[in-house]
């Protein structure tokens, strides 16, 4: 049994990592807030972890945290900026202060989970901060595993029930609906996350799910779960960049931002066999990761093509 330090814990991602590998690794998770940490002691219901409420870029109570990990998960980070705030609050600075703290007490691994596309000079503020967060880590002296994902699809979380809306839908407007997905079940992604641990140099592995296909199709494959046929309408890329910046002028907090348009249209399309056999992941297949992902209320039990 090892005991692992898993930051940013209280996320979707987290929480399933958490309820995965309790059983088999003594586990510390780390949230930034009381409020997360009643979300996480819910979620986890009775299992042993050692939740603490902790700064991510306070070096001296990570230090005391890791002390006695073997690895550290760091699942902290964001698509969208809050106003008022930096990516380098939820990328850099906090990958900096782990990067350290990690070398401080002695831990032999870092695992960090990124997006597909993130690169330092990317014109993305997003991607950027990412890749330089990337770099952080790549210079540290603890051996760090980058995993970059593209949409993540788990039962509960938001793309799951962004997805299933549109499924349902009779007509969906959707912004370049060209656009290329390759969803990766949130299973596989954790058990990537745990396979990564062993990592004893800097890499970066790209790790996408076993189909890439236009969002068009995507959403079709959603449908047909659900026995739906919707009508998918693909409006211009610009447009939805216009509506972006109008609603990052007016909102506070905008359901939406240029940045975070600008990920999810990034064209996804790996070679994702490389990714799996690099962690050793048996890849989810797609039509079983949407059933499994999708909310269930009116799945279609009728498709014979679909796991029952
Ligand atoms: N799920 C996906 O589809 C997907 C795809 C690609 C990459 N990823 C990346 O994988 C990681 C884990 O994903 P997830 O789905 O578990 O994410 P999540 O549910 O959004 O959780 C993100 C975590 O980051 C913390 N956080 C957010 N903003 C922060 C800030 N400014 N400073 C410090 N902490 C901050 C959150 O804390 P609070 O709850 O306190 O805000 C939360 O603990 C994230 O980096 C995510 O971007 C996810």
């Amino acid at each position: 049994m090892s005991r692992l330090l898993i930051t940013g814990a209280n996320g979707h991602l987290g929480t399933r990592l958490i309820r995965e590998a309790a059983r088999q690794h003594e586990l510390v998770a780390i949230v930034r807030s009381g409020r997360a940490r009643e979300q996480l002691v819910a979620a986890t219901n009775g299992l042993p972890v050692d939740i603490r409420v902790v700064d991510y870029t306070d070096e001296a109570s990570l230090v005391g945290a890791a002390t006695g990990c073997r690895t550290a998960i760091h699942l902290v980070g964001i698509i969208k900026r809050p106003r008022g705030t930096a990516y380098a609050d939820a990328h850099e600075n906090p990958c900096r202060a782990l990067a350290n703290a990690a070398a401080s007490a002695g831990v032999s691994s870092i695992v960090y989970l990124s997006l597909i596309g993130s690169d330092r000079s990317s014109s993305n503020e997003c991607f950027s901060s990412r890749g330089r967060a990337e770099d952080i880590l790549r210079a540290g002296t603890v051996p760090a595993t980058i995993i970059r994902v593209p949409m993540v699809l788990g039962a509960g979380d938001y793309a799951a029930w962004s997805l299933s809306r549109k499924a349902r839908s009779a007509i969906v407007l959707a912004f370049r609906a060209a656009s290329l997905e390759q969803p990766i079940a949130a299973g596989d992604v954790v058990t990537a996350i745990l396979h990564a641990m062993a990592g004893r140099e800097h890499r970066i592995v790209e790790l996408a799910g076993p189909e890439s296909l236009s969002r068009r199709e995507l959403i079709a494959r959603a449908g047909h779960v659900y026995g739906r046929s919707p009508w998918v309408i693909s409006l211009p890329i610009g447009l939805a960049l216009f509506m972006a910046g109008m609603l990052e002028r007016l909102l506070a907090n905008p359901p939406v931002t240029r940045d975070m348009l600008g990920i999810l249209d990034h064209d996804d399309n790996l070679d994702s066999e490389a990714g799996a056999r690099l962690l050793d992941v048996e890849l989810t297949s797609l039509d079983d990761m949407l059933r499994s992902a999708l909310p269930g209320d009116q799945l279609s039990r009728s498709n014979p093509d679909l796991p029952g």
